[in-house]
């Protein structure tokens, strides 16, 4: 029989698996706790799996299903998430000074965000259990996800969404697969704490990525990296963190692909958030002693968050492997933005955090040019697409439908080369 329980990170108390709860009883986060037998097998029957024609196995959550959840094939909800693309950059190298790196584009998945790993065993744990009402807060991208997989697997699903501080193409996305849309007049964090309230009542089933079914699936962009990279891994991985789940998940999977034996060396993570959405910075400052919640505000709005959740699992990540957080100012991530979407990559502002807080952790000297770094890009191009008109204050020409006209915009446009 399988032994892989639910853990409570804070005193450690067991569950089953398959129990409906996000928390334990002293109120500390759960996290699925796997078996080790077989676990260090895994890793080549992964990659054997490459090669396969079979969706489950295509799919880069799946691929790695036995340290994911332990399911029957038939169980499981999936669009083929993940099998992300893992790109290396000239000018991005040249802009980040940083000669080592590639990035891992989770913008590629079905929704077009990092969110559909999680989704995918969020969801299919909910039909496994039966339950009727998914519910989630967002600022946009969890709910597109759940709103996408929730329509796939039959099941209805709410969300929570802080009033007029959500892009326009996140927004169409969740009511386009049909989820329920409640904008909560109150930011992230308020539409966090009534989730949070109706989980605890009963109502609904909760998968913001307090589920620790959610941290599982996302565990998977590490993995996949490790095997983008033929397992031998980068020195340092960079990601934007915001409710935290993306941080508390990386610590997991690096933790656990040392332990099983997948790697030699453990990777360190860089978090970084947005200057006016920093309180897991400010902890960081005072070694993590206490999380002070705030106010937030940036032009990121997918990490405009003042109270992460996952606090407690994501500083234990930057502590177990030697990790910073760093700080980015709005600017600083739009001149990133524009630095990712002219090198043909594009990504949504969010993710833009990454490759600005790269910059200066080199120029700093805390990462160094010559090592090896992966930076993670969360969220797709058009998921915002009125940050990209605006930053870069870029129009459309107009033009009289004559070739004449035509020709003469032709002339200039060579002229400027
Ligand atoms: N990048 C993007 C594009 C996001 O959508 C999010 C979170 C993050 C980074 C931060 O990740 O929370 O794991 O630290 N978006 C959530 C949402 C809050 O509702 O879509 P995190």
């Amino acid at each position: 029989m399988n032994q892989t329980r639910l853990s409570c990170v804070s005193c450690a108390r067991t569950y089953p698996l398959f129990e409906l709860r996000y928390e334990c009883d002293c109120l500390g986060l759960l996290e699925v706790l796997h078996e080790e037998k077989g676990l260090a097998e895994l890793k080549s029957k992964a990659d054997l799996r490459l090669v396969s024609r079979e969706p489950i196995d295509r799919s880069g959550v799946w691929r790695f299903r036995e340290a994911v959840v332990p399911l029957e094939k038939h169980e499981i909800v999936t669009q083929g998430e993940g099998g992300t693309g893992f790109h290396q950059i000239d000018s991005l190298r040249a802009w980040t000074g940083c000669q080592g790196l590639s990035i891992k584009h989770e913008g590629e998945n079905p929704t077009g965000s990092f969110k559909d790993r999680g989704m995918t065993a969020a969801v299919t744990i909910a039909k496994k259990l039966g339950v009727k009402l998914l519910a989630c807060a967002s600022t946009g991208n969890t709910s597109s996800a759940l709103s996408s997989y929730a329509a796939r697997a039959g099941l209805q699903a709410v969300v929570f969404l802080p009033s007029g501080k959500v892009s326009l193409g996140k927004m169409a996305q969740t009511l386009g697969y049909g989820a329920h849309v409640l904008a909560v007049k109150g930011d992230f964090d308020d539409a966090m704490q009534i989730v949070r309230d109706l989980a605890r009542a009963g109502d609904v089933y909760m998968v913001n990525s307090l589920n620790p079914f959610r941290i599982e699936g996302q565990k998977t962009i590490i993995w996949e990296i490790l095997q983008d990279m033929n397992w031998v891994a980068p020195d340092w991985i960079v990601v934007p963190g915001g409710n935290l789940g993306n941080t508390s998940a990386f610590g997991k999977a690096i933790e656990e692909a040392f332990a099983w034996g997948w790697i030699k060396k453990k990777p360190r993570l860089a978090t970084i958030q947005a200057a006016g959405a920093n309180p897991f910075y400010k902890s960081y400052l005072n070694g993590f002693q206490s999380l002070e919640s705030m106010q937030a505000e940036t032009i990121a709005t997918a990490i405009r968050i003042g109270n992460p959740v996952n606090f407690t699992r994501a500083s234990r990540a930057i502590i177990n492997t030697r990790g910073v957080v760093g700080e980015v100012t709005d600017a600083e991530i739009l001149t990133a933005k524009g630095a990712i979407d002219r090198s043909g990559l594009g990504c949504e502002p969010a993710s833009a955090a990454t490759l600005a807080g790269l910059r200066q952790l080199i120029q700093s000297g805390v990462v160094k040019s010559s090592e090896t770094v992966v930076a993670v890009l969360t969220g797709h191009m058009l998921k915002d697409t009125d940050a990209i008109l605006k930053s870069q204050n870029l129009e459309t020409e107009e033009v009289a439908a004559d070739p004449k006209a035509i020709q003469l915009s032709l002339d200039r446009l060579r002229a400027r080369n």
